[in-house]
């Protein structure tokens, strides 16, 4: 794939970076996406907007938990690629002047040493009380099924530290990356489908106020028209070039 020499300026160049990831970030580690590529999730039958809502929680926890389990464990062999090991070298030269904004809950981002970044959907090996107290609990991604099963504080049980349909993103984190992106002079989008809101408003507001846009997707998006430069092709092999 030819990068031309103006998108290896403007990344040379830029002084302050945001840059959104989706689960294409992660399929070269092993991880499914949930669209494209022929590997929509379903479980028992039930598609995935089903099974992991917020509807779902209430009416049949033990299912839930299930379903994450399942994926945890479908993660525990997964460990971070060249696309996340670049955008941690990226951050280490921009330091708080650079953002990762990720819409992936598999932690592959903060494994491969990115401390900059706001999960806006939560973290798979998190678990938090279905009361809403503030309390939350790491889990071992070796710990399947999970552990611990109810809340030290309010006794309820706990549930997914993850943002399921039909719930608000955790409150301040998506208005820090709205501040970011509306103040950074390069965007870049890398292996999301863009058709999730509001993490896909990012690349609009980040183009409206003049940012040099990037996207990095083997696919065409319905944001694809938004980017200066729509980069065809793997993550794993863009980014590193890129970056080098
Ligand atoms: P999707 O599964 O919707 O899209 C993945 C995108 O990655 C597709 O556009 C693929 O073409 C692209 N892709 C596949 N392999 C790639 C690679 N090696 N390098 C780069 N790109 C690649 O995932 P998201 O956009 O992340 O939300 O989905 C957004 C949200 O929808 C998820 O966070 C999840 C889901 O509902 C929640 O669970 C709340």
């Amino acid at each position: 794939m030819q990068i031309s020499a103006e998108l290896i300026k403007k990344v040379a160049e830029a002084k302050k970076v945001c840059v959104l990831t989706g689960a294409g970030v992660s399929a070269e580690s092993g991880v499914p996406t949930f669209r494209g590529g022929g590997n929509s999730a379903v479980w028992k039958g039930m598609p995935f907007d089903q099974i992991s809502s917020a509807r779902m929680v209430k009416e049949n926890l033990p299912e839930v938990w299930e379903w994450f389990d399942y994926r945890r464990g479908v993660l525990k062999d997964c460990k971070p690629n060249e696309a996340h090991r670049a955008l941690m070298f990226w951050e280490s030269r921009l330091r708080e002047n650079f953002l990762l904004v990720t819409q992936n809950i598999d932690g592959l981002h903060t494994q491969a040493g990115s401390r900059n970044i706001i999960e806006l959907h939560g973290n798979i090996q998190r678990s938090k009380c279905t009361k809403g107290c503030r309390l939350k609990y790491e889990m071992l991604p070796t710990e399947i099924p999970h552990s611990p099963d109810i809340c030290d504080l309010c006794d309820a049980p706990l549930r997914p530290d993850v943002v399921l349909f039909g719930e608000m993103l955790p409150e301040g984190y998506f208005e820090y990356a709205v501040e970011f992106a509306n103040d950074c002079d390069l965007f870049m989008s890398i292996g999301t489908s863009a058709v999730v809101y509001p993490a896909a408003s990012l690349a609009e507001i980040a183009k409206k106020k003049g940012a040099f846009c990037i996207e990095i997707n083997p696919e065409e998006t319905p944001a694809s028209y938004l980017y200066n430069e729509s980069l065809r092709g793997k993550a794993g092999e863009i980014l590193p070039k890129i970056l080098q």
